[in-house]
């Protein structure tokens, strides 16, 4: 059974499709069918999951800003990007050089972005700024970012969606896993989340032993009644 937890806002009153996607949310094929519905408009409506940038950018701007000297580059990612406009934001307003790359399990959504951004005439705030959407599991963040080379990965909904899948736990503690390996050490992992910190941050505890990674969390927000979290976890 799909717990209250797990549905967004505009899933309350969800379709059976909704639902086979809520109870199985770590398959990439359910993923596939989702974008699909998507993509028959015109014009690609984002999708969010929980909220959009708005929500969240005092918070992420503060990150990038405090990460390196203004001018260097910070190579940020978004883990399971979908049609969100996040990671596609990050790239428009941060004042400082960013390299947005956006990674998603499904081919779907990521053609989707990709046409979209490909026809779209936004421009990154900083002329050294750059924005790409790629397919790839986050469980194989290696084969394309080295150790210790990215300054941000922000994960709206993606961690929560594996944690709550049938098959789930067992990949997610992977793709925690490849997150950390990836992030240098002035680095930091955004969780967007709704899953309670009674649950959560033992979660993270439990998964980052030994490896000397910072927790906190703080309150995003109430949305429809419900509470979103941000975890930041920094190694
Ligand atoms: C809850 S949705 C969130 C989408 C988007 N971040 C947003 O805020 O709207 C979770 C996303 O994670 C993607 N996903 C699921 N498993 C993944 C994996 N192993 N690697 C990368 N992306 C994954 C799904 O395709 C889906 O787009």
């Amino acid at each position: 059974m799909a717990s209250k937890f797990l549905r967004p806002l505009v899933f309350r009153r969800a379709s059976s499709a909704i639902m086979d996607l809520l109870e199985n949310m770590g398959k990439k094929e359910n993923w596939d069918r989702f974008y699909e519905k998507r993509r028959d408009s015109e014009q690609l409506k984002h999708f969010e999951w929980f909220f959009g940038f708005d929500a969240v950018h005092n918070l992420i701007l503060s990150c990038l800003r405090s990460q390196s000297p203004p001018e260097s580059l910070r190579l940020v990612l978004d883990l399971g990007c979908g049609t969100s406009a996040l990671g596609p934001s990050i790239y428009q307003h941060s004042p400082w050089p960013v390299q947005v790359t956006c990674v998603d399990i499904s081919p779907v959504a990521v053609r989707l972005m990709q046409e979209h951004w490909k026809s779209s005439r936004v421009q990154g705030k900083h002329p050294s700024s750059s924005l790409c959407f790629l397919e790839m599991d986050g469980a194989e963040l290696h084969n394309l970012f080295g150790l210790r080379s990215l300054d941000m990965i922000v994960d709206k909904g993606t961690m929560d969606s594996l944690l709550r899948s049938r098959e789930g736990p067992a990949k997610a503690e992977k793709v925690f896993k490849q997150c950390l390996r990836a992030l240098c050490p002035s680095g930091s992992l955004l969780q967007f989340s709704d899953e309670d910190p009674d649950v959560r941050l033992l979660w993270l505890e439990q998964h980052s032993r030994g490896l000397k990674t910072g927790v906190q969390v703080q309150e995003v927000g109430v949305i429809g009644g419900v509470c979103y979290y941000c975890y930041l976890i920094s190694p």
